[in-house]
């Protein structure tokens, strides 16, 4: 349904996605993960038709995001990041104006919106003035909009920003009862949404794809540097040099001493072993004291800032 090739765009000059390369099969719902300024919002603007990259290209539904934009446009439902809904019309007047924008006319426009007011259950407000409706009926009106064309594709970008966690949950469940006909990108800056909403995940750092996999494999990825925290006395400043040299040890993180005598450390360590044994022995060959030796299994949270805090090498997939 996408597929994005070396997909690139610089603003003046100035990189903000880089040689993006990706796929999203039908569908499968993707989410776009990252921090402000990753380049979410510039590769949906792209996939939708709405901007030409700088280089590289896209094809969405079969076309060229670039030279075949409005084609591409009658088949992707994009909602974009700060929907521009006409505040002062009504909603049900404002989707008349926007299903006939998008060529839907007569009687099966009439029928076609009250569906998707159905759908997004914005029914009751329908003769409301946008301009005076919530935060999460403004949200729902702008996926009407986007879904009233009837879409194979739809793009949301930041769908669930500025909700409550009710509205959240809407949103959430409204999603996932469009997957069934629709392939859904939608991004996000929040990890639990992902985990909830998508089959896969695609991890946008900078401008760059630092990930791509499912919720649970990412996750386990990322339990490919799990930490082994240690607390011990006794070492006399070798404690850190002893430590890196076990087996299955990537990397030792001194923390600052809490008290008098006692040093603490945060292993990285590799998914398949578990150092903790070989830490025990080594304390008791050493006469060292421990008082504190456990391991943290790390969230999709942990990953995320792994990777985006260019801590090591993250590791490229897919
Ligand atoms: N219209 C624009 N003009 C200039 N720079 C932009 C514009 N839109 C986005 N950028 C820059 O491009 C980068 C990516 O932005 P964006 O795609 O909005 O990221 P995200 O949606 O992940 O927050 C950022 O550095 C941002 O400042
Ligand atoms: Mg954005």
């Amino acid at each position: 349904m996408i597929d994005a090739l070396d997909l690139s765009k610089q603003y003046a000059g100035r990189v903000a996605i880089d040689r993006l390369n990706f796929q999203v099969d039908r569908g499968e719902i993707v989410g776009f993960l990252g921090p402000n300024g990753a380049g979410k919002s510039t590769t949906m603007r792209i996939l939708s038709g709405f901007m030409p990259p700088t280089s590289g290209r896209a094809m969405v539904a079969g076309y060229d995001v670039f030279r075949e934009s409005l084609a591409v446009r009658r088949r992707v439902g994009y909602m974009p990041e700060m929907a521009p809904l006409y505040q002062d019309m009504r909603v049900k007047e404002y989707l008349h104006f926007r299903a006939e924008l998008k060529g839907l006319r007569g009687r099966d426009m009439r029928i076609r919106t009250g569906e998707v007011m159905e759908l997004c259950s914005i029914t009751d407000v329908r003769r409301r003035l946008i301009g005076n409706l919530s935060k999460g009926y403004k949200q729902r009106v702008a996926l009407a909009d986007a879904l009233v064309h009837r879409p194979d594709l739809l793009i949301l970008d930041e769908p669930t920003n500025g909700l409550d966690p009710t509205q959240i949950r809407q949103v959430r469940e409204l999603l996932r009862s469009l997957r069934q006909d629709h392939t859904i990108l939608l991004s996000t800056h929040i990890l639990h949404e992902v985990e909830l909403t998508c089959d896969r995940v695609i991890l946008l750092h900078q401008g760059k794809i630092c990930a791509q996999d499912t919720p649970r494999n990412l996750t386990r990825q990322l339990r490919a540097t799990s930490a082994v925290r240690v607390e011990l006395k006794g070492a006399e400043g070798e404690a850190q040099k002893d430590l890196q040299a076990l087996t299955g040890v990537r990397k030792v993180i001194p923390r600052s001493r809490r008290e008098e005598g006692w040093e603490t450390y945060v292993l990285r360590v590799e998914s398949q072993s578990d150092v903790r044994e070989s830490i025990m022995d080594l304390a008791l060959r050493k006469g060292w004291k421990i008082r504190e030796l456990h391991r943290q299994l790390p969230t999709l949270e942990d990953v995320f800032v792994e990777i985006t805090a260019g801590d090591g090498v993250p590791a490229q997939k897919g």
